[in-house]
């Protein structure tokens, strides 16, 4: 497995096959990708209920960072991540910071430590500013490792995307 944070000018190689992976896996994400229209959106009942919204929700990831993983040369999985993001619930006085906005690794290659690495290079190269990111409380798999490295809830929104489904943001602590 290979892993790599790519430069912005070589990101366009991999914008087809991480859009597949993520139609591939629209209704893992709650909401699904195809009815929000950023991977910042504020408010999760405003649903677009589009039929381009991957395409768009795609389109802010283009304008964000990317750590990749490649296994024999395809890509397995991909963490976007904005630099330097601040809204309601991160402070300005939280940068500099990166907040990871979408993380996804393709079906075969899950259960194998690739989130893992991806995330343990990740935390190396910004191993000095704070990192935050969301998810939804059901997530169970992603929020079990960002417990693991360190992450503590910072805020709930309660029921944001459905009866009984939080967003939470959490913020990694550095030790
Ligand atoms: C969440 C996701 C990225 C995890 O990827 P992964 O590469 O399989 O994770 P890893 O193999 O690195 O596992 C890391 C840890 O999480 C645990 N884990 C992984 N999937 C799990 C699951 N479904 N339930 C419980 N624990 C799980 C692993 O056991 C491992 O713990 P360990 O180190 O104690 O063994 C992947 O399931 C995915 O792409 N899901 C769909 C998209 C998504 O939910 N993205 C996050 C949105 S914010």
């Amino acid at each position: 497995m290979e892993i790599r944070i790519l430069e912005k000018e070589e990101q366009q190689s991999i914008y087809d096959d991480a859009y597949k992976m993520l139609e591939a896996a629209d209704n893992e994400f709650v909401p699904p990708l195809s009815s929000r229209s950023s991977s910042t959106q504020r408010n999760f009942s405003e649903n677009l209920k589009s039929r381009d919204g991957i395409r768009q929700y795609f389109e802010q990831l283009k304008n964000q960072r990317f750590a990749v993983a490649y296994e024999d040369g395809a890509l397995i999985a991909f963490v976007s991540y904005k630099e330097n993001y601040s809204s309601a619930e991160i402070h300005k006085k939280e940068l500099p910071n990166i907040y990871i906005s979408t993380l996804i690794v393709s079906p075969s290659a899950r259960g194998k430590g690739v989130t893992k690495a991806l995330y343990g290079r990740l935390f190396s190269e910004y191993e000095n500013i704070n990192i935050f990111t969301r998810t939804w409380s059901t997530n169970i798999a992603h929020i079990k490792i960002l417990e693991k490295y360190g992450f503590k809830v910072i805020q709930v929104i309660k029921d944001d995307r459905g009866n009984g489904i939080d967003t939470v943001y959490f913020k990694k602590v550095h030790k």
